[in-house]
């Protein structure tokens, strides 16, 4: 037979890593609940030109990542590879924009990149995404950094840092594409291959080239932050001017010019230890351009998303820990053919009164059974027998005080109630 085998950079996430994954899960929701975001759920797979207008066919993300199929209808579709533009999509679609604006949506689910799987990067990896749509005001921008850094904290996450730059729009941007370009011509012996070729497809990319010997050409190529319009130079003087207010620390990074197409404006990351090659844990910014580009009225956005399987290899690599998930209490055991009838019984009325049971299966001894209820770290164990049966009472070990009673099986419901239901 042949050994089936996950395909290369995905995972499974077993019961023992769930208590990690509800933990966060439920913590970023109810962060982005209480500052007024509403969920959004979308589909996995979208039509591939949404995904290549939005993003950008010049992207690494669209060029060389996407899980593009023909369906049997001859439709192009893509794997979502991020959220934002499904979430426009879906905005437009259903007429959001008519809605009292700002609108605040968060979305949580996997999405898919064809990358080369390393630590921490993965070819199925889960996003918990917020946006907001129709704001300019730099708070908006500021709320949405601000949302991620308080779940890094909350999280256990320490030595955290914003990685923050402003990447101008289409009114100063241009020109300062020209101004790098020229730069760039005088080093074109330099450089490395992939620069020379980005230089002609997305220019702004040279600036986030890893290869060694591009790093002294782009430490002293021209940077953003001198070319801004004001407009774009007054939005990030604000929401440098709030971050300072709230002592939140931030890195001005002239060379964090991010893989989407879509920003203008503020761009952002958070750094995080302990996760292997990709220290990112979070991306993103603003898109002041985006709705409009995928059919909608001029409308401003700003959102992020976090990756959440970085969150918790970084959370294990820190030593956070979190709160077990709650195994069922009560272990039921059964001695003799009548007393297993019962059994089946008792653990239906005690389950549909709310209270956790794991009822043994099979015939057993005693002995056996017990060692079972162990094992599953049940706090009560409840032992039906022939004999007892007859007298219409079960037996109860509480494992924790190391008692042991005799109840009337009418009694065992409410009893249990008072004391294994959180
Ligand atoms: P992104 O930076 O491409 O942004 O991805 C967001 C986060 O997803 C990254 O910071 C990282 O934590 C995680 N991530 C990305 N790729 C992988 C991978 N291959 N394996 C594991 N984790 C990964 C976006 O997707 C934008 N849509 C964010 C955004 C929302 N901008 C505005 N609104």
């Amino acid at each position: 037979m042949p050994r089936y085998q996950r395909p290369t950079g995905t995972l499974d996430i077993l019961p023992e890593d769930q208590a990690y994954w509800e933990h966060v899960r439920a913590h970023a929701c109810r962060l982005a609940q209480r500052a007024g975001f509403e969920r959004l759920d979308l589909p996995l797979f979208e039509t591939t030109e949404l995904f290549a207008r939005g993003i950008g066919t010049g992207t690494d993300v669209v060029e060389k990542e996407m899980y593009t199929f023909k369906d049997k209808g001859g439709d192009s579709l893509t794997l979502r590879p991020e959220f934002t533009a499904g979430v426009i999509r879906a905005y437009i679609e259903n007429g959001l924009h008519v809605r009292p604006q700002p609108v605040k949506l968060y979305s949580i689910g996997p999405v898919f990149r064809y990358e080369r799987p390393q630590a921490g990067r993965y070819r199925q990896h889960t996003q918990f995404n917020m946006e907001i749509l129709g704001e300019q005001d730099p708070a908006a921008d500021l709320e949405v950094m601000l949302l991620v850094w308080d779940l890094y904290a909350d999280l256990g996450f320490r030595d955290l840092a914003f990685q923050l730059n402003s990447t101008g729009c289409p009114r100063c941007r241009p020109a300062y594409v020209e101004v790098l370009k020229g730069y760039y011509q005088q080093h074109l012996a330099e450089i490395c291959p992939d620069c020379q070729r980005r230089l002609g497809t997305n220019p702004l990319r040279v600036l986030d080239c890893k290869v060694a010997g591009c790093q002294p050409v782009i430490a002293d190529a021209p940077r953003i932050g001198d070319h801004l319009c004001d407009e774009c130079a007054t939005h990030f003087a604000q929401l440098r001017e709030y971050l300072d207010l709230l002592q939140r620390p931030y890195t001005l990074n002239h060379r964090l010019v991010r893989g989407l197409d879509y920003y203008t404006k503020t761009v952002f990351e958070v750094w995080a230890a302990g996760i292997g090659a990709q220290a990112a844990v979070c991306g993103g910014g603003r898109y002041d351009g985006l709705i409009e580009l995928l059919g909608g009225p001029p409308t401003p956005g700003v959102g992020v998303a976090v990756g959440l399987e970085r969150i918790i290899l970084g959370m294990k690599a820190q030593g956070v820990s979190v709160p077990d998930l709650p195994a069922p209490p009560v272990f039921l055991a059964h001695l003799g053919p009548q007393a297993r009838l019962e059994a089946v019984r008792v653990a239906e009325d005690l389950r549909r009164a709310g209270i956790g049971v794991w009822l043994a299966f099979g015939e057993r001894g005693l002995k056996s059974q017990l060692r079972e209820a162990g094992k599953r770290a049940a706090r009560f164990v409840v032992i039906l027998g022939e004999e007892e049966l007859a007298r219409g009472l079960a037996t109860l070990r509480d494992m924790t005080a190391g008692e042991q009673q005799e109840i009337p099986l009418a009694e065992l419901t409410s009893w249990l109630q008072r004391r294994a239901v959180p």
